[in-house]
C-alpha cells in the first residue's frame, strides 16, 4: 500500500506538551507559547509529527487553563494571539502539526455568558448553562457527584438554584440541549481552523450530554471504595446516545476543511469506545485509547488488551495508543525507568497513532509535591487520596538542563511546581551526550518508524509461539517487498532464551533498548534479556 493514502495523524506520532510547564521564557516560572517556539528545533528532532497543546486560553486557572473564560484568545501567561499565530507558522514551516485542546463540556463560571446566565432567571443565556432548582430539602437537585470531590452541585445564591458542573465549581457544565450552544461552539472551532490549527483533542467529549430527567446514578456494587466518584455508576451523566449527534456536528465542521483531525478525549470500555468512530466513520477521527494506562504492567495483559482492542475495532477505524498525560501518573513511576524503555518500544511499534507525553522520552518520572506546593483540584479538594487523584506530579517542569531550574525557567524564577528531584542527573541536555540514553532510544525508534511503513502502517499480527509469559512478542508487516518486523518485549527482570524460528531463521537486531546490541541473531535460540525490548528486522518478502 502506499504511504499516501495514510492521513498525518495516521502514520505520524502525536506529542503531548503541557504549556505551562514545557519552557518559560518571560521568569514568572509558567512555560509560555515563546518557549515552545524555541523548543521546536528540539521537538522536530525528537521525530514527531504533531503537538496537542492542553489549553492555551484565557482562563482564571482555577483548574489550569480546562476552565476557558475566552474561546478565541490565548491567556496573557501563555502569550498573546499574534504569538498563537507564529508559533502555527513556524510549525508549519518544519513540518509539525498543531493540535488544540477544545474544551466545549465547560466554560470557566468568569466566561462572561456564565456571568450573565447566573445573573438572572430570565436572562437570555441562563438555558446555556444547566440550572436546577434545589431539592425539596433544599439540597442538590440530585446525586450527581464531581470528579474532583463532592456533589456536582453549587447552588447560586442570588437567582435560587443550582448549577452543574462535574469538575470543580469554576467550571460550570454548558447545556446542549440548547442548540445555540452547538452553534456558538463549531463557530469557535472554526475561529481556531481559519487560523490554520490541523486539530483539536477534545476534552470529556463523551460527558457532554446528561439525561434530561435529571436521575438520580445507582451506586456501583463493586465500588472499591478509594475515589469517591466512583461510588456510583455514571449512567446519566456519561455517554449518552444524544451526544453522538453532537459530535457529528463538530466532525462535519471540521471537515469543512482540509485534512484535519478530531481526537476524543474518553474514558470508556473498548465496546463503548469503538462507538465513538460514528458508524459511518463519521464522529472522532480517533477515540482515546487509554487501556494501557489503568492496565497491569504484565506481558500476557497487555497482548491481550492490544489483541483485544485489534478485534474490537471497526472496519475502517484507524487504531491509536496513549502511555500516559497530564492527568495519571508517569509512565516511568508506574512501570520503573527499565521498563519505561520497554514501554516506549511497545507505544512505537504498536499499530496506532502513538501519543507520547512530554517528558516521557527523556523517562521523567512524577515529581514530589511538597504539601505547601500542591494545587491540583481533585488533590486540594481531597488530601486523603491526593496521592492517588493529585495530577501535579505528572506536571512538573521539563528537565533540559542541569542548571537551577533544569533550563525550564531562568534560575531565580520560582516556578509554578517544583522541578523533580532527579533533574540534575535526568534531563535532556545529559541524555543528548549520553550514546545509549532513553532519549536517544526514543530517536532511534521514532526514525525507524518514520522510515519504515511496516511500522507506522502495516499491519500487527499476532505471535502465537509458546513464550515464557513475561515475553510478548507481534510482528509488523508492511506490503510485499517491505520490510518485515518481530518485536519481543520482556516485561520481566529475567533473561530467556526462546525458540521464535516459526517467524524465519535470522533477524538482525534494529534496535535493541539498551541500544547495546545490534546484528544478526538466530530465531531458534533467541535471547532476550531482562526487561529488554528487541526490534527485529525479518528478511524482506520479495514476490
Ligand atoms: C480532562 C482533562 O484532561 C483534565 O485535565 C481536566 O481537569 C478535565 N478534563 C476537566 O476539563
Amino acid at each position: 500500500m502506499n504511504d499516501t493514502t495514510y492521513r498525518w495523524w495516521q502514520s505520524g506520532i502525536i506529542y503531548q506538551i503541557y504549556p505551562r510547564s514545557y519552557q518559560d521564557s518571560n521568569a514568572d516560572g509558567i512555560g509560555d507559547l515563546r518557549g515552545i517556539r524555541r523548543r521546536l528545533d528540539y521537538l522536530r528532532s525528537l521525530g514527531v509529527d504533531a503537538i496537542w497543546l492542553s489549553p492555551i486560553y484565557p482562563s482564571p486557572m482555577h483548574d489550569f487553563g480546562y476552565d476557558v473564560a475566552d474561546y478565541r484568545d490565548v491567556d496573557p501567561r501563555f502569550g498573546t494571539l499574534d504569538e498563537m499565530e507564529r508559533l502555527i507558522d513556524e510549525m508549519h514551516a518544519r513540518g509539525l502539526k498543531l493540535i488544540l485542546d477544545l474544551v466545549p463540556n465547560h466554560s470557566s463560571s468568569d466566561h462572561p455568558f456564565f456571568v450573565e446566565s447566573r445573573s438572572r432567571r430570565d436572562n437570555p443565556k441562563r438555558d446555556w448553562y444547566i440550572w436546577r432548582d434545589p431539592a425539596p430539602d433544599g439540597g442538590p437537585p440530585n446525586n450527581w457527584l464531581s470528579f474532583f470531590g463532592g456533589p456536582a452541585w453549587t447552588y447560586d445564591e442570588s437567582s435560587g438554584q443550582y448549577y452543574l458542573h462535574q469538575f470543580v465549581t469554576q467550571q460550570p457544565e454548558l447545556n446542549y440541549r440548547n442548540p445555540e450552544v452547538l452553534a456558538w461552539m463549531l463557530d469557535n472551532m472554526r475561529f481556531w481552523l481559519d487560523r490554520g490549527v490541523d486539530g483539536f483533542r477534545v476534552d470529556v467529549i463523551w460527558l457532554m450530554m446528561k439525561d434530561p430527567a435529571f436521575r438520580d446514578e445507582p451506586e456501583d456494587p463493586d465500588w472499591d471504595g478509594v475515589n469517591p466518584h466512583n461510588r456510583l455508576k455514571h449512567l446519566y451523566t456519561a455517554d449518552l446516545p444524544e451526544v453522538h449527534e453532537l459530535i457529528r456536528q463538530m466532525r462535519a465542521t471540521l471537515d469543512a476543511y482540509d485534512d484535519r483531525v478530531m481526537i476524543g478525549e474518553i474514558y470508556l470500555p473498548n465496546d463503548r469506545l469503538m462507538t465513538y468512530y460514528g458508524e459511518a466513520l463519521d464522529e472522532t477521527h480517533m477515540p482515546y485509547n487509554f487501556q494501557l494506562i489503568d492496565a497491569p504492567w504484565q506481558a500476557q495483559t497487555v497482548k491481550r488488551l492490544v489483541e483485544q482492542y485489534e478485534a474490537d475495532l471497526l472496519e475502517g477505524a484507524w487504531p491509536n495508543w496513549v502511555l500516559g498525560n497530564h492527568d495519571q501518573h508517569r509512565m516511568a513511576s508506574r512501570v520503573g525507568a527499565a521498563q519505561a524503555r520497554v514501554a516506549n518500544m511497545l507505544l512505537l511499534t504498536l499499530r496506532g497513532t502513538p501519543t507520547s507525553y512530554y517528558g516521557e522520552e527523556i523517562g521523567m518520572v512524577d515529581g514530589e509535591i511538597p504539601p505547601e506546593f500542591v494545587q491540583d483540584p481533585p488533590a486540594v479538594n481531597q488530601p486523603e487520596i491526593a496521592h492517588i487523584v493529585g495530577r501535579d506530579p505528572e506536571r512538573t517542569p521539563m528537565q533540559w538542563n542541569s542548571t537551577a531550574n533544569a533550563g525550564f525557567s531562568p534560575s531565580g524564577a520560582t516556578t509554578w511546581l517544583p522541578v523533580a528531584a532527579d533533574y540534575s542527573e535526568r534531563n535532556v541536555a545529559q541524555q543528548e551526550q549520553e550514546p545509549t540514553s532513553m532519549l536517544q532510544l526514543y530517536r532511534t525508534l521514532t526514525r525507524l518508524r518514520r522510515a519504515e511503513s511496516a511500522l507506522s502502517v502495516g499491519d500487527y499480527m499476532a505471535v502465537d509461539a509458546e513464550l515464557p509469559t513475561e515475553l510478548y512478542a507481534y510482528r509488523r508487516q508492511g506490503q510485499g517487498g517491505d520490510d518485515d518486523f518481530l518485536v519481543v518485549l520482556n516485561f520481566g527482570g529475567a533473561a530467556h532464551t526462546v525458540d521464535l524460528s516459526r517467524e524465519g531463521q535470522r533477524a538482525t537486531i534494529a534496535v535493541a533498548t539498551s541500544l547495546q546490541r545490534w546484528g544478526a541473531v538466530a530465531l531458534a535460540a533467541l535471547t532476550v534479556g531482562p526487561n529488554e525490548g528487541l526490534l527485529l528486522r525479518l528478511a524482506a518478502v520479495h514476490q
